[in-house]
C-alpha cells in the first residue's frame, strides 16, 4: 500500500500564497489564520527570506540548518520576542516557557522530577482512567456527532490535573478551556500588531475579554497554591517540586506569582497539545481503514481486554507510529520562533543580530525535499528501520535542543495509552464532506472543531 498507488489517505491541503501578498491581504490572513500567510516556497526551498522590519525574516527548513539553530548553536538563537508578546500575557514573561538563561535553567531543573521515565510510567493508571471515563461518556451516546477536539481537551485536562496536581483540585474544565481558547483567538491580532510595530496596549477585538480570562486562569492557579499551603499533597507532584526548588544564584524560592505562572504554563502547554495530536489522529484513522485494522489488532494482541498498563507501552509500537505520523501532518506546535542574539553565521549566510529565524515545523514536516508524498498519511514512515534514517532536524513536533519540550515523553506515552483505550471500544467516523482545515492559534487546531460520529464497537 503506497501513496503512489493512491491507497493512502491524503487530506486536502491548505493553499499558501505563491506570490507575495499585499500588506492588507497579508494582515487580514494573519489575523484570521497565520498559517495561511506562509509562502508556498517554505514547502519547497531549504531556506526562505521574507521582508520583515529592517532585517527581514528567515524561514529555515533544511534539516541540518534546523539542527544548527535549535541544537548546534542554540545559545545564539534564543526564543524570539514574539513568544513573550503572544504567550507572556497568559503565562508570565519569566516562566519556564518564556524565560532565558539562568532564570530559565533553574526552573527547568526544578520542574524535571515528574518527567523522569519511571515517574511517567507510574502515571499510566491516570492516563487510562481518563480515557475510560471518555469511552463511557461517548459510548453512552453512541451514534451521536461529537466535537472530538473538545472531547480530547477534556480527557487530557483531567490527566494534567490528576498527574501534575495530584488530582486534588476541582476545576471548571469547560470554563478553563473556553478562557484559554478566548485568549488564543486573539493571538492573530497580537501577531499583526507586532508586524506593524504597534504597542501591545492598543485595543483589538476580544482583548478585554481575553485579559479577563487570563485573570480568571491566574486566580485559579493562586487558589491551588493557597490550598496546597494548607493541605500538603499525599504524593509529591509538580507543584511540590516547584515549591521546594531554590535558585542556585541567590537561594531564593519561587514567589506565589512565579508558581502560578509555571503551573499555568504546564496546564496550558500540557493538555491542549496532546489533545490536538489525538484529535487529528482520530480523524486520520477514520479515513484509513487499513491503519485502523492494524491498530485494533495490535491493541487486542498487546493489551487484551484490560486497562493499558506500563508493561504494554513498548509493545504498542504501531499505535505510537500513528501518533507520530499524525503529529507530522498536524504538528500541535506548528512553528518555533527564534532570533539571532548576535551577528552569526548560519550555513553560508551572515545573519545580523536581531534577525528573526523561524522554524516552520508544519512546513518541515511536509517538505518536498524531505518526504515522499508529503501530504499522505502513512504511519509506516515511522517504522523503526525507516525512522532511524530520518535526520533529527526533519521531524520535530517537540522542538529540539535545550528548549525541547519537557513533556515530550509524557505526552507520547499518554497519547498512546489514550488512543489504544479509545480505539478498542469506539469507532470514530468522519462526517461526509467535512474537510477540517488547520488553523494556527499558537497551536494547530482544526478550524471549526472536529465533529465526528462516535459508535460503540
Ligand atoms: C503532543 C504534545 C506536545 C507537543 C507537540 C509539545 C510541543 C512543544 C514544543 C515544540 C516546545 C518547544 C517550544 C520552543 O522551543 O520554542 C515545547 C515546550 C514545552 N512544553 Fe510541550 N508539547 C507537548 C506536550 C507537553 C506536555 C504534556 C507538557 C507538560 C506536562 C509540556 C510542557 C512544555 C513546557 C513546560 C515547555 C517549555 C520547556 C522549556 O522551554 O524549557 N508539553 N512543547
Amino acid at each position: 500500500m503506497t501513496a503512489a498507488d493512491g491507497a493512502l489517505f491524503t487530506p486536502e491541503v491548505l493553499s499558501h500564497p505563491v506570490e507575495p501578498l499585499g500588506l492588507l491581504r497579508f494582515l487580514r490572513r494573519l489575523v484570521d489564520n497565520p498559517l495561511a500567510t506562509w509562502p508556498q516556497a517554505v514547502f519547497e526551498e531549504k531556506t526562505l527570506e521574507v521582508p520583515f522590519g529592517k532585517r527581514g525574516l528567515l524561514f529555515v527548513m533544511d534539516p541540518p540548518l534546523v539542527d544548527e539553530v535549535l541544537v548546534g548553536i542554540a545559545a545564539a538563537f534564543p526564543k524570539a520576542p514574539i513568544i513573550r508578546r503572544t504567550i507572556g500575557p497568559a503565562v508570565g514573561d519569566d516562566s519556564i516557557f518564556t524565560a532565558e538563561g539562568a532564570a530559565w535553567r533553574w526552573q527547568r531543573r526544578a520542574a524535571s522530577p515528574p518527567f523522569r521515565h519511571g515517574t511517567i510510567l507510574s502515571f499510566l493508571p491516570a492516563f487510562t482512567a481518563s480515557a475510560i471515563t471518555t469511552v463511557d461518556r461517548l459510548g453512552a451516546s453512541s451514534g451521536d456527532t461529537v466535537d472530538m477536539a473538545e472531547a480530547m481537551m477534556e480527557t487530557t485536562f483531567d490527566v494534567i490535573v490528576e498527574t501534575m496536581l495530584s488530582g486534588r483540585t476541582r476545576f471548571d474544565t469547560k470554563r478553563f478551556g473556553e478562557e484559554i481558547s478566548r485568549y488564543f483567538d486573539t493571538v492573530g491580532w497580537i501577531a499583526a500588531y507586532t508586524t506593524l510595530r504597534l504597542p501591545d496596549w492598543l485595543p483589538y477585538p476580544g482583548r478585554r475579554r481575553a485579559m479577563a480570562g487570563n485573570r480568571f486562569l491566574r486566580a485559579e492557579m493562586a487558589r491551588v497554591i493557597a490550598e496546597r499551603r494548607i493541605a500538603p499533597s499525599p504524593v509529591p507532584d509538580l507543584l511540590d517540586a516547584l515549591i521546594a526548588a531554590t535558585d542556585p544564584e541567590d537561594g531564593r524560592a519561587m514567589t506565589d506569582a512565579e508558581l502560578a505562572d509555571n503551573l499555568l504554563t504546564f496546564v496550558v502547554a500540557g493538555h491542549e497539545t496532546t489533545a490536538l495530536a489525538l484529535t487529528w489522529a482520530l480523524w486520520l484513522i477514520g479515513h484509513a481503514p487499513a491503519v485502523e485494522a492494524r491498530l485494533l489488532d495490535e491493541v487486542e494482541r498487546v493489551v487484551g481486554a484490560g486497562p493499558v498498563e506500563a508493561a504494554h507501552i513498548e509493545g504498542l509500537a504501531y499505535t505510537k507510529q500513528v501518533i507520530q505520523e499524525a503529529m507530522r501532518l498536524y504538528p500541535p506546535a506548528p512553528i518555533i520562533p527564534r532570533i539571532a542574539a548576535e551577528d552569526v553565521t548560519l550555513g553560508d549566510r551572515q545573519l545580523a543580530k536581531g534577525t528573526p529565524v523561524y522554524i516552520p515545523v508544519y512546513a518541515v514536516h511536509r517538505h518536498k525535499l524531505i518526504w515522499d508524498h508529503p501530504a499522505a498519511f502513512d504511519p509506516d514512515r515511522f517504522a523503526p528501520e525507516k525512522a532511524r534514517q530520518l535526520h533529527r532536524g526533519a521531524y520535530l513536533p517537540f522542538g529540539a535542543g535545550p528548549r525541547i519540550c519537557i513533556g515530550a515523553a509524557f505526552a507520547q506515552i499518554e497519547a498512546v495509552a489514550i488512543l489504544a483505550t479509545l480505539i478498542r471500544s469506539l469507532r470514530f467516523v468522519p462526517l461526509p464532506g467535512h474537510r477540517p482545515m488547520p488553523t494556527t492559534r499558537l497551536t494547530l487546531r482544526p478550524e471549526g472543531g472536529m465533529p465526528m460520529r462516535v459508535e460503540r464497537r
